[in-house]
């Protein structure tokens, strides 16, 4: 595949990772563009993401019988066309107001996976508009009962089947640079650090007031602020086994844990009758002692029952990345910084042409390694197994 046929679409300049966070880095302010690309601490564990993906190597195979490339996947029924989907991300408006937007209909036209967060500034039922039952949903499941119920019942009723629990929040953990910024919100009374960032002010304003739709109506207000202390006072608790169940009980639909990076919880959390375990540590904005994603995941792959499906996110800057982690044997892939860089830095109209790039990079990988199902790229291609 020529160069000119991968790139098709994306605008003059953005050809991949480091151009998307070269122009996020210039458009956002400070406290936007950190937010977004800071782990914790000393963000080890977001560099050991990183470093554990680059050190998986593949080597290439002699095809037997060139027969194409099939990176279709089946997942809860649900046929996708691409084993990459985009991970939940709290609060996108404030890179991009219509990220979410933009990307849910990528995703729509590519046919693959969207998941949208709790905190979200987008309502999901506009989200579910335009992806139906393909419209994932992350839970940071609150403590007050009425209110979870309520909202579960609020995503079955626009058809949403597939709910993603996010375990790995336990507490709230100190963020330095969210300390040196005093708050999120703050990076918004902050005229004199703006003024330098005209395009995003602009789109701030068109955007409308920032809000948490999903919760505002269990919050006091519906202000920012307001909905971000009901999360705080409700939704960041540590979540042990006999809540897992009490959700598994509560949910019908398909249910994912996501945060598993430990592979001795494994075999009890599928115990509960989960539908997939998502190995994440959050992008490294957790723990910073975490273990990266990869160094875990083919002990995890090894240790779930056959029913259950393996998701994995961390690190994810391009197709051959995707690639990497398949060929642990995971079934699905998710980003997170990746489509949120590249809209920060470019727009909301590079959300298609990226999705498109990544699925391209991912087929021409498999092309290149002689693999024609991504069900063969855990059997072989792996090079020094570690
Ligand atoms: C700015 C930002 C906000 C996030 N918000 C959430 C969230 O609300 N819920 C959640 O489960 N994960 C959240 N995550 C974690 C992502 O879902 C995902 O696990 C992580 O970004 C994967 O790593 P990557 O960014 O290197 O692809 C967030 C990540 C980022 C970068």
């Amino acid at each position: 595949m020529s160069p000119r046929k991968i790139n098709k679409g994306l605008p003059a300049g953005a050809a991949g990772w480091k151009d998307f966070e070269k122009n996020a880095r210039r458009r956002l302010p400070k406290f936007a563009f950190e937010y977004l690309s800071f782990g914790i601490g000393e963000n080890v564990c977001l560099q050991r993401n990183r470093r554990d993906l680059d050190e998986t190597v593949l080597a290439p195979n002699l095809v037997e019988e060139s027969t194409g490339v099939n990176s279709k996947k089946t997942v809860f029924g649900q046929v996708y066309d691409s084993p990459l989907g985009v991970a939940p991300v709290g609060a996108p408006s404030i890179f991009c107001p219509e990220a979410e937007i933009a990307l849910a209909s990528a995703c729509k036209k590519h046919n693959q996976p969207f998941c949208t967060a709790t905190p979200s500034t987008t309502p999901f039922e506009a989200l579910a508009d335009i992806l139906g039952p393909k419209l994932w949903f992350q839970l940071y499941p609150t403590r007050n009962k009425s209110d979870r119920i309520d909202l579960l019942g609020r995503l079955q009723g626009r058809g949403i089947e597939t709910l993603v629990l996010t375990i790995d929040v336990p507490a709230f953990q100190w963020r330095e640079n969210f300390a040196r910024q005093e708050s999120l919100a703050a990076g918004w009374r902050r005229p004199l650090a703006l003024y330098k960032y005209p395009r995003w002010i602009i789109q701030q304003i068109k955007g409308g007031r920032l809000r948490l739709p999903n919760i505002e109506k269990y919050a006091r207000s519906s202000r920012f602020s307001d909905g971000q202390n009901y999360i705080a006072e409700n939704c960041i608790w540590p979540i042990g086994l006999e809540d897992l169940k009490r959700f598994r009980d509560e949910w019908p639909g398909n249910l994912v844990i996501k945060g598993i990076t430990n592979p001795l919880v494994v075999p009890q959390v599928c115990e509960i009758g989960v539908d997939a375990i998502y190995i994440s540590n959050h992008g490294g904005r957790q723990l910073d002692a975490a273990p990266s994603t990869m160094s875990v995941l083919r002990e995890i792959t090894g240790n779930v029952s056959k029913s259950v499906k393996v998701f994995v996110d961390g690190g994810v800057r391009s197709g051959i990345d995707v690639t990497r982690y398949l060929s642990h044997g995971t079934d699905l892939v998710f980003a997170g910084r990746l489509p949120y860089m590249a809209i920060s830095g470019w727009g909301p109209k590079i959300a298609d042409p990226l999705l498109k790039l990544m699925n391209d990079q991912i087929i021409a990988s498999m092309t290149q390694l002689g693999c024609s199902d991504l069900s063969e790229l855990s059997t072989f291609n792996l090079h020094g197994r570690n």
